[in-house]
């Protein structure tokens, strides 16, 4: 992968990969996977802004690529605090740029959301959720499927009031997956804004669950602003392990970027976009040092890779 003035250039990868875009200059196997955009709407007494302009930064990145992902996925964390309608009014337009140039983009809950105030700024989810009620989507990712769950534990009072920081998966959805997963016919990854200890399925991590599931092919999330992999077993009787993947937030505090997304045959990658960057627990004020181990942690997760295998 190249970067240049007009942005970054996957042609090399793609032709080592066989992989092939439109004449659109989209490729359908590529997407952006955004997370904890925290955005904050205008003149709330108390909400710090600096987090919208960085949105805005990535966006940027993002519409200079070439060629163009496909989509767009945000893990949740959409609004700052309390799922104020106001911030959805800051965030809902922000996003749109990446539709106007034909990104399809998703969103679902974060424990800082609200789903009313967020159903009433991106009405096309309410429309596509097959679970009425919550912020759920099917993803095409190109050779997989992503179930993006709502993981949003919400507090009874709406907008404006703080949710539990802990997840939760409702019946409903529950329901819902666990046919999906008994029925597909394709590859398919789990996402949600919490991580999958906080995603209980049948009373357990939903990963008990799902990991025997020959086209289960790993679980993505947010939520805790860090960029990181893992893995997961269930015992000590089979060779198999569930990769698991941490996206960084686009601008509120941590590791700070986005993640690329591509599908393959037989596999997939998400990598840390270049030009990542990391704060904590803001950015510097006039006059402060930057911490030496804070580029210690950019220069350490440049270029980090998660690869997901499967069989399409
Ligand atoms: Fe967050």
């Amino acid at each position: 992968m190249e970067i240049t003035r007009r942005g970054f250039f996957f042609g090399a990868a793609a032709a080592v990969a066989g992989t092939a875009w439109g004449n659109d200059g989209v490729d359908n196997n590529l997407t952006v996977f955004l997370s904890d955009i925290h955005i904050s709407g205008i003149g709330i007494q108390g909400q710090p802004t600096y987090q919208n302009p960085l949105l805005d930064k990535v966006i940027d990145q993002v519409l200079a690529l070439r060629p163009r992902p496909r989509r767009a996925v945000v893990f949740g964390d959409v609004a700052l605090w309390r799922g104020y309608a106001a911030d959805y009014a800051e965030s809902a337009p922000r996003l749109k740029r990446l539709s106007d140039a034909g990104i399809e983009v998703t969103v679902t809950t974060g424990n800082h959301d609200h789903r009313v105030p967020l159903f009433a700024a991106f009405p096309d989810q309410a429309k596509r959720t097959p679970v009425p009620g919550r912020v759920t989507s099917v993803v095409d990712l190109g050779t997989a499927d992503l179930l993006l769950l709502d993981s949003l534990n919400e507090n009874a009072e709406g907008e404006g009031s703080n949710n539990a920081v802990a997840g939760t998966l409702d019946d409903g959805q529950a329901k819902w997956l666990k046919g999906w997963a008994t029925d597909a016919k394709r590859p398919f990854f789990v996402g949600a804004h919490h991580p999958p200890e906080e995603v209980p399925l049948d009373g357990h991590n939903l990963l008990d669950t799902l990991e025997t599931n020959p086209r289960f092919a790993g679980y993505i999330h947010g939520h805790n602003h860090r960029w990181y992999r893992r893995w997961y077993h269930n015992g000590y009787s089979r060779r198999h392990v569930v990769r698991i993947a941490c996206l960084p937030s686009t601008g509120w505090w941590g590791t700070i970027g986005f993640a690329f997304f591509r599908t393959f045959a037989d596999r997939a990658e998400l990598s840390l976009a270049p030009g990542n960057d990391f704060f904590f627990p803001k950015p510097l004020g006039p006059g402060e040092q930057r911490p030496p181990e804070w580029d210690d942690i950019v220069n350490e997760e440049r270029g980090g890779k998660c690869l997901f295998h499967y069989q399409a």
